[in-house]
């Protein structure tokens, strides 16, 4: 049932994760971006930001915070905001990614007309806001290859009046920007390692592709924050668990790696046997965490293993009696709150992103069709309470659902 070659290179892979992850305190690109925009404005006091990633020879909007319209730690669509803006003169961002250099701009509205660059006024337009100063600057890393830019928009005075960025701000920011470029790169280079691992996977199964398995890492990180944020939860933890379930979200189906093409690949329906063995693929999975040597592996032994699991009982591998007999220890019925919350939400993510998408053996479903699905299925598969957060959030789910991944 197992092929060799790809359960020996899916170890490696994960081996190699783990030893990132101790090199690194390995965190999701996201999470460093939050950090570092968090830090740099505080550092020039200022109240938004953005960051641009390099991609394609373009700068893919990536990142943004925003004190006056977007609440600290809410879960907000433009962060999912599908931007791309070419690495030319002709924007500020461009410019200063053209020329590798700060721009610095001290009113938006009255940059002198013999500049090349000019000011896009569609977000302020759209959203309200009114941008005054900004000072942009280029995220350069190692052998100066330039991996991003970012955009600290309206300095504040002591009394909260917009003012022009000061020379500290243009000091010290620029200073500290080496250092987040650094740990850009390397939280970079962790996801193209799952994402590499995931397209191994993908080998075998067309459905798990890496948008599919990108989406519902970011589905799952946002219902996680909406369910934290509506219980109350300290915000440092917060924080810290929306960045593992990210990442272990993302190997939720990792276990599909050893179950046979006949099956991951056939057109049409399943019949009973062969259901039986693709159930398998919740097990193989957690077997690759079985370690557990750290917060990722446990989560995402968590996940691996329960993302199949039904609220109301019934999921599996819980009450397969085959699998039982193999893993007992693993297969105990679960229900309710004895399926672990990553698991749960993942759950959620999961049979969500596979209606609305195209699969070997069923179309896409209507909006409204899975809409109405999930309604169905809270209190039976799913926890009715993060099927609540879901729809709390659900312009933010959409937003997700609609970027185009890379
Ligand atoms: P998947 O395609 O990623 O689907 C994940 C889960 O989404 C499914 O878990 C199921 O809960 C939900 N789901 C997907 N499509 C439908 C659908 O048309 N109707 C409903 N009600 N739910 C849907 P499940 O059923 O445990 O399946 C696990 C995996 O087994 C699937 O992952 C897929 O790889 C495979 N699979 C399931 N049914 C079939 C089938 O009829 N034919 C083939 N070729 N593969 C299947
Ligand atoms: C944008 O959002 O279009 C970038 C703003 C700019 O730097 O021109
Ligand atoms: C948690 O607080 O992290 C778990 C609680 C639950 O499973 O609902
Ligand atoms: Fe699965
Ligand atoms: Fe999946």
């Amino acid at each position: 049932m197992i092929e060799e070659s790809d359960d020996y290179s899916n170890k490696m892979m994960v081996a190699i994760l783990r030893a990132t992850e101790e090199v690194n305190h390995l965190k999701s690109v996201d999470t460093i971006l939050d950090r570092i925009l968090y830090e740099s404005r505080k550092l020039a006091n200022a109240d938004a930001g953005s960051i641009f990633l390099v991609e394609d020879d373009k700068l893919r909007f990536s990142y943004v915070q925003n004190d006056t319209l977007i609440q600290e730690d809410e879960s907000t669509a433009d962060l999912y905001m599908d931007l791309a803006i070419p690495i030319d003169e002709k924007s500020i961002v461009g410019f200063s990614a053209l020329t590798k250099s700060e721009v610095i701009v001290d009113d938006a509205y009255r940059i002198p007309e013999n500049l090349p660059y000019s000011f896009n006024q569609d977000f302020d337009r759209k959203s309200g806001y009114v941008t005054s100063s900004m000072l942009t600057l280029p995220l350069k890393g190692m052998n100066d290859k330039l991996v991003g830019v970012m955009q600290l928009i309206n300095a504040k005075d002591e009394e909260n009046r917009i003012v022009p960025f000061s020379r500290e701000s243009r000091t010290y920011v620029p200073l500290f920007a080496i250092n987040a470029t650094l740990a850009i790169e390397r939280g970079i280079m962790t996801r193209e390692l799952i994402l590499r691992m995931m397209k191994m996977a993908e080998m075998r199964d067309p459905s798990e592709t890496g948008t599919h398995v990108q989406r519902v890492g970011a589905y799952s990180a946002e219902i996680y924050q909406r369910w934290a944020l509506n219980r109350k939860m300290a915000k440092k933890d917060v924080k810290r668990a929306k960045d593992l379930i990210r990442i272990a979200a993302m190997l939720h189906d990792v276990g599909k790696v050893g179950i046979t093409d006949a099956i991951l690949k056939k057109p049409g329906k399943l019949d009973d046997q062969e259901f039986a063995e693709m159930k398998w693929h919740t097990i193989r999975g957690a077997q690759l965490f079985m370690n557990r040597s750290s917060e990722l592996d446990e989560m995402s032994f968590e996940i691996a293993l329960n993302h199949h699991e039904k609220w109301a009982g019934g999921g599996y591998p819980g009450k397969v009696p085959d699998i039982m007999s193999d893993v007992a220890r693993m297969g105990v019925p679960k229900k309710g709150e004895e399926i672990p919350l990553a698991a749960r939400i993942t759950s959620l993510a999961d049979v969500f992103d596979a209606l609305s998408s195209r699969r070997s053996y069923k179309e896409p479903w209507t909006e409204e069709r899975v809409v109405a699905e999930i309604e169905k299925d809270s209190g039976r598969s799913f926890d009715p309470e993060l099927v609540e957060a879901f729809f709390q959030i659900y312009n933010v789910i959409k937003a997700i659902r609609e970027k185009s991944w890379v």
